[in-house]
């Protein structure tokens, strides 16, 4: 085969993945983005962050968010969240328009934002009590969110004291405990160092297989989306459209041996297709700046 000609490959499904497919788009639409846009006003005219992006995302469906920075990822996660307003389009949760922040729509970001004087325990708490809940329920509620994730024994710990693996386990719980519809994760693990990482992938998935939750998760590491995905919603920069949505043909449920599974790296090569010439561009464009004086080089 030609090396440069697109790679098909990645479509092919073995025939219970493709059952499963089927069964996934027979379950009801819980979010749906429905013809999305978001501009902003910049120095020299407007910017079109996202364009036109429409999707279907079904109950229990995990869907992944890839493409290059800059593409409008966070932005359309934020206007899923209802922190950000769309300048185009619509968004719908179980069939209704939905606008604004909401206990449907949980999120967990990048950053550790758990609130630094609360237990653990209080962290998970707090938006539970905030949406009326009383205190003795609200404890016993985050107490069940903590055993899910594995936390039992720090919820009297204060986030300064744990790892930022265990952080972003309490930032889930803190998310998932509302039961929310769906759980709105922006590069959750971007900062984790790579074995923390594998495990939170890994440990994302049995929670995700223990509630009834729909999840769309940004991430830029392609093995990342390959591992979690249900699908994955590649955009393309300037503006930010969507390019393709990826069936992922790696069976359920998911192992750490199939890295190197045929499907796996079918789907890969796809997807590096589809994202790396952009990058290129990128990095031509950057000026040079030589930090070192000349004669130091070590090229
Ligand atoms: N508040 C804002 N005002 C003006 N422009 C913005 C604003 N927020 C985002 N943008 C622009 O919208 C585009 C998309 O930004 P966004 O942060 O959504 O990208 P991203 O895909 O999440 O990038 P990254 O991978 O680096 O996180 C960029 O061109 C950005 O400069
Ligand atoms: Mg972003």
């Amino acid at each position: 085969m030609n090396s440069s000609a697109p790679s098909a490959d990645y479509l092919r499904q073995a025939p219970a993945v493709t059952e499963r497919f089927q069964r996934l788009k027979e379950r009801p639409v819980v979010l749906e983005i429905d013809r999305l846009g978001r501009q902003f006003a910049g120095k020299n005219g407007p910017v079109v962050a996202l364009k036109n992006i429409s999707l279907k995302i079904h109950r229990r469906e995990l869907v992944c968010v890839i493409g290059p920075s800059g593409c409008g990822k966070s932005t359309l996660i934020r206007i899923i969240a209802g922190l950000d307003a769309p300048t185009g389009g619509r968004m719908l949760v179980d069939g209704k328009e939905s606008r604004g922040p909401s206990p449907e729509r949980g999120m967990v970001f990048q950053g550790y934002t758990l609130f630094p004087w609360l237990t653990v325990k209080q962290n998970v708490m707090f938006g539970l009590e905030m949406g009326g809940m009383s205190q003795n329920a609200a404890e016993g509620k985050s107490l069940e969110w903590l055993k899910l994730v594995g936390l039992t024994q720090f919820e009297e710990s204060y986030p300064a004291q744990l790892s930022g693996g265990m952080k972003q386990r309490v930032a889930i719980a803190r998310a998932l405990a509302p039961n929310p519809r769906v759980l709105l994760m922006d590069e959750p693990f971007g900062a984790l160092d790579a074995q923390t990482r594998a495990q939170m992938q890994a440990h994302l998935l049995e929670i995700w297989r223990n509630v009834d939750v729909t999840i769309l998760f940004i991430t830029h590491d392609l093995d990342e989306a390959i591992y979690l995905a249900d699908r994955i919603l590649v955009l393309k920069a300037h503006p930010g459209e969507v390019q393709e949505v990826i069936e992922v043909s790696v069976p359920r449920p998911r192992r750490a041996d199939q890295f190197n599974s045929p499907e796996f790296l079918a789907t890969k090569r796809r997807l590096e297709e589809l994202i790396h010439p952009r990058i290129d561009v990128a990095v031509e464009k950057l000026p040079i700046v030589r930090l070192t004086p000349v004669g130091d080089d070590v090229e």
